[in-house]
């Protein structure tokens, strides 16, 4: 009865926890060193990411989360999908969220997920109202390419089907250079964001040095020594949920994102702010 009693109380105190993890903010360093274009100088770039906030506060109007963003004193600020959740009354919660950043003199790019996409479900409409009145808050990057701090960044939009086509058929219709491009090869440090990791073989011919996603949110509850035990298309076990991988000729860093969505908790899975700091070197 006693050992009944003792899972028990074990079951109880994992689930306060995994509640009580979603309020922790933890920041998670990377660095990667590069080769450096031999006209330039060698240089350090030092990038903030955040992902999959699904419109989780911390504090009011954001403000421990904005802060301690603006804290890590990065280059500028990857934004990687999943603000909102899908509703437009969320667009509140975006502009709350890039106005702090900025009045704190963060430099954010926001690239859209499949919870900004998921607007449409709303009506026609809605996904190019939310991104008609983001543009006077953040710089968007969907489909698109932009240069900042001697890198270049380019955001895939996924088409919204894939998060739910099993992945057997996507191969059939996906072809991620038609929507995004490839990159120039000009020496410069290319950086894809894709929200879903998932589809990495299918960014090969982007020729991304390194290619940012979320979504899979560290796969919710993270065991030792196996990693993540669940994604949001319900998989067991999904492989690259979080952290830095060799992946084909470039990198593949995949946040576990800040917030919930449905499951309101995470275990050993902190909230994650990451700070990648890219030596280019000689
Ligand atoms: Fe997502």
């Amino acid at each position: 009865m006693i050992i009944i009693y003792i899972i028990f109380g074990l079951m109880i105190t994992a689930m306060i926890m995994a509640v009580i993890e979603t309020r922790i903010l933890r920041v998670t360093h990377y660095e990667i060193i590069a080769d450096c274009p031999s006209d330039q100088d060698e240089k350090t770039v030092r990038i903030a990411i955040v992902s999959d906030l699904h419109c989780t506060r911390f504090g009011k109007k954001n403000k421990r989360l904005i802060d301690k963003i603006a804290g890590q004193k990065a280059d500028f600020l990857i934004v990687a999908g999943d603000v909102i959740n899908s509703r437009p009354g969320d667009l509140r919660y975006a502009v709350e969220f890039f106005d702090g950043l900025r009045n704190e003199g963060v430099e954010a790019y926001y690239f859209f997920g499949n919870h900004e996409q998921k607007l449409v479900l709303y009506g026609e409409n809605e996904l190019q109202i939310f991104e008609n009145e983001m543009k006077s808050h953040v710089r968007i990057v969907n489909n698109d390419t932009v240069e900042v701090k001697g890198t270049v960044l380019k955001g895939l939009l996924i088409p919204l089907r894939m998060y739910r086509d099993s992945l057997s058929n996507i191969a059939g219709y996906f072809d991620a250079t038609g929507l995004a491009g490839s990159f120039c090869d000009d020496g410069k440090y290319h950086i894809l964001v894709a929200h879903d990791p998932t589809f990495v073989d299918y960014y090969r011919d982007i020729n991304a040095d390194l290619t940012i996603g979320g979504h899979l949110h560290g796969g919710i509850i993270r065991l030792p020594f196996v990693g993540g035990l669940i994604s949001p298309r319900h998989r067991l076990f999904p492989g690259k949920t979080k952290g830095l991988y060799d992946e084909g000729n470039g990198k593949l860093l995949v946040t576990s994102g800040v917030g919930w969505h449905a499951l309101p908790f995470r275990f050993l899975n902190d909230p994650q702010i990451v700070i990648l700091e890219i030596k280019m070197r000689r």
